[in-house]
């Protein structure tokens, strides 16, 4: 029977207790991990958050009957252990943090029996992910687990210690929204009170925390939940983190200044890794030029090359069409692969078609200078060799190229690019590459709808000195918009925001909104604007991504304590769920069966 904590407290965490606790008597409380019984002695290693704590029972110091209840423990039994510290006398294990102590039992009480776990509770397990995330409870008993969510709260912790100094209020902003047209799909909660209506959870606190400008607050932060209804990736969930702030009377250096310092700050207190200031700036189209994306991983090179120029009028005809169609052809130089074998090669034809290529043409450099190519019969001799030089070529490198609109062209080889550096080993995980990425476009072309869209949100403040090009080149105009990028992730992003009235009407006439539209969906936003408000600017990043980063997370899973899956449910509660008909007639809904697939 399970016994209770009556007369007890624990004295310690189990690697609390060290060798400077040898001689005293010392009470844990814990996880039994594992029992082995050594002829008269038994075993038990301790585990709780702290980790683990070797306990030893011999019936002379815990009795008969406490020798008896060591001998019945199982795995993941719940126990609480009086005795002395020791010196361990044999099997030292320089593994553990207690490797060189024990705690001769003199008491013990079982607090809780388990049955037999699903799956061992250990470090690196190779269980499922669904059985994991069926028992995420006993999951996140594992200790890398453990430590990810530890490490997590520290970086809360230290981010609200940082913006408090700094000046920042920590104001909570509402759940229950109203829908506004953000980017993703909304998650739409029913009102009972108004049948029909519905609030929105908020993709972000981004409208409130411009209000809370308008009304003086001057520097806001919060830790805020986010939601939306969008397909999951490795690094994105329906439900994340935002740490989020907005700053009053303030450009864009300000919000860099400040940003850079939070993440020196973080990343020094939380996990020891010293940044240096200031963080390197690229702008969007460099990014795009060099890179091929707007989130570079710049830890390695193998940059993109624009060979446009040096291919035009040449006699490969799927180069010199992609140009007349007004697009380009890059390349990048994969150095020393030239032997790759034509599989592997095939292989990232068919990658490149992934990302919306219509083929992959490459030249290899043989170590003799000469070549091996899907398309060098096409060109005259003169011609390979003044590609082969613009790519800075040498015997043994692999030349890849994509021509296509440049849209297309930057896709693919940017992920290319990225494929290689991992099958090729390039990427160095405790190296930290910040960068900003600054200038993007302020609009972005939509070939669906027909029209332009912002590329950030509608209420980001166009780049003063592009300013005069918005109706006759809108798709030149650059926008006060920055990113913050950690090894090619997209780790936060932010703006300067319109403030002023006329510029603000004007973006909504380039997005195609009518006064009607904008007022009825921005309206107390708008409205607000008229009663005094302060230029202001924020940025917001993603707590989950930033975490996933310090502890070198495959999955944004390994560090949100209970994680949706892929299609949006969660594995353990069964959610998304049915309801019954009484809540369904009370908010006025009427469930239309998914209609049959003909
Ligand atoms: P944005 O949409 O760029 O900006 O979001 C900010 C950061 O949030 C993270 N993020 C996500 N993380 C996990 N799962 C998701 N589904 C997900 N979506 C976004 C990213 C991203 O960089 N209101 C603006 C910020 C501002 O302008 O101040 C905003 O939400 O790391
Ligand atoms: P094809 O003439 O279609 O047989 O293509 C000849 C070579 O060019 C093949 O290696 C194709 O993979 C490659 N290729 C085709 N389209 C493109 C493209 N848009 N960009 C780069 N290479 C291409």
């Amino acid at each position: 029977m399970a016994e209770s904590m009556r007369g007890l407290k624990r004295s310690h965490r189990c690697t609390e207790v060290c060798s400077q606790n040898i001689g005293e008597t010392v009470t844990v409380m814990g996880w039994v991990q594992k029992r082995r019984n050594l002829g008269s002695l038994i075993f038990i290693d301790l585990r709780d958050r702290s980790g683990i704590l070797q306990l030893v029972f011999n019936e002379e110091t815990v009795g008969s009957e406490g020798y008896q209840k060591a001998g019945r423990l199982r795995s993941e039994y719940v126990i609480a252990v009086t005795g002395r510290v020791e010196k361990r006398s044999a099997a030292v294990n320089e593994n553990l943090k207690t490797g060189d102590i024990e705690v001769v039992a003199s008491d013990i009480r079982i607090l809780s029996e388990s049955e037999t776990p699903p799956f061992q509770i250990e470090e690196n397990s190779q269980t499922k992910d669904e059985v994991r995330l069926k028992y995420r409870y006993l999951d996140l008993r594992r200790p890398d687990i453990q430590r990810n969510l530890m490490l997590r709260s520290k970086v809360a912790q230290l981010m609200r210690a940082f913006m408090s100094r700094e000046g920042f209020l920590e104001i909570e902003t509402p759940m229950l929204c109203k829908s506004t047209p953000e980017g993703a799909r909304d998650y739409l909660v029913p009102s009972r009170v108004h049948p029909g209506h519905f609030y929105a959870l908020p993709q972000s606190p981004q409208l409130y925390k411009q209000l809370l400008m308008c009304s003086g607050y001057d520097r806001y932060f919060q830790i805020a939940r986010c939601f939306r209804d969008e397909d999951l990736r490795a690094d994105r969930q329906p439900e994340f983190t935002q740490a989020d702030m907005e700053l009053s009377f303030v450009d864009v250096e300000d919000v860099l200044d400040v940003n850079e310092r939070l993440l020196q700050y973080i990343f020094q207190e939380a996990i020891g890794v010293t940044v240096s200031l200031p963080l390197p700036r690229m702008s969007w189209q460099e990014a795009m030029d060099r890179f091929g994306s707007d989130k570079p991983d710049t830890r390695f090179g193998m940059e993109l090359m624009d060979v446009s120029a040096v291919v035009a009028g040449c006699g490969f005809s799927v180069f010199t069409g992609a140009l007349e169609g007004g697009g380009s052809v890059r390349g990048i130089n994969v150095k020393g692969q030239a032997g790759m074998p034509r599989k592997r090669i095939d292989k990232l034809v068919e990658f490149a078609k992934g990302y919306g290529a219509k083929g992959l043409a490459y030249l290899a450099v043989g170590a003799d200078g000469s070549y091996k190519s899907s398309f060098a019969k096409f060109m005259t001799e003169d011609e390979l060799k003044a590609l082969v030089e613009a790519m800075a070529a040498e015997p043994g490198d692999l030349l890849l190229f994509a021509a296509d609109k440049n849209k297309i062209v930057w896709n693919v080889l940017g992920a290319l690019r990225l494929e290689l550096a991992k099958e090729l080993d390039l990427l160095e995980p405790n190296q930290y590459n910040f960068l900003w990425i600054t200038e993007f476009p302020l609009l972005e072309w939509s070939d669906e709808e027909h029209r332009f869209m912002a590329m950030h949100h509608p209420f980001t403040m166009p780049m003063e000195e592009d300013w005069d090009q918005i109706d006759s080149n809108p798709g030149a105009v650059r926008a006060k918009a920055y990113d913050i990028v950690l090894n090619g992730t997209e780790l936060g992003g932010g703006s300067v925001r319109i403030h002023q009235n006329d510029i603000q009407e004007k973006m909504f006439e380039v997005l195609g909104f009518t006064r009607e539209l904008a007022h009825e969906q921005f309206g107390f936003l708008l409205d607000a604007f008229q009663y005094g408000v302060p230029p202001h600017a924020g940025l917001a990043y993603g707590l989950d991504r930033l975490v996933m980063h310090m502890v070198h997370a495959d999955s944004i899973r390994d560090v949100i304590a209970f994680p949706k899956v892929k299609d949006a449910s969660c594995l353990m509660t069964q959610a998304p769920g049915a309801v019954d008909d009484k809540q369904l007639q009370e908010l006025g809904i009427d469930i239309v069966e998914a209609r049959e697939e003909a």
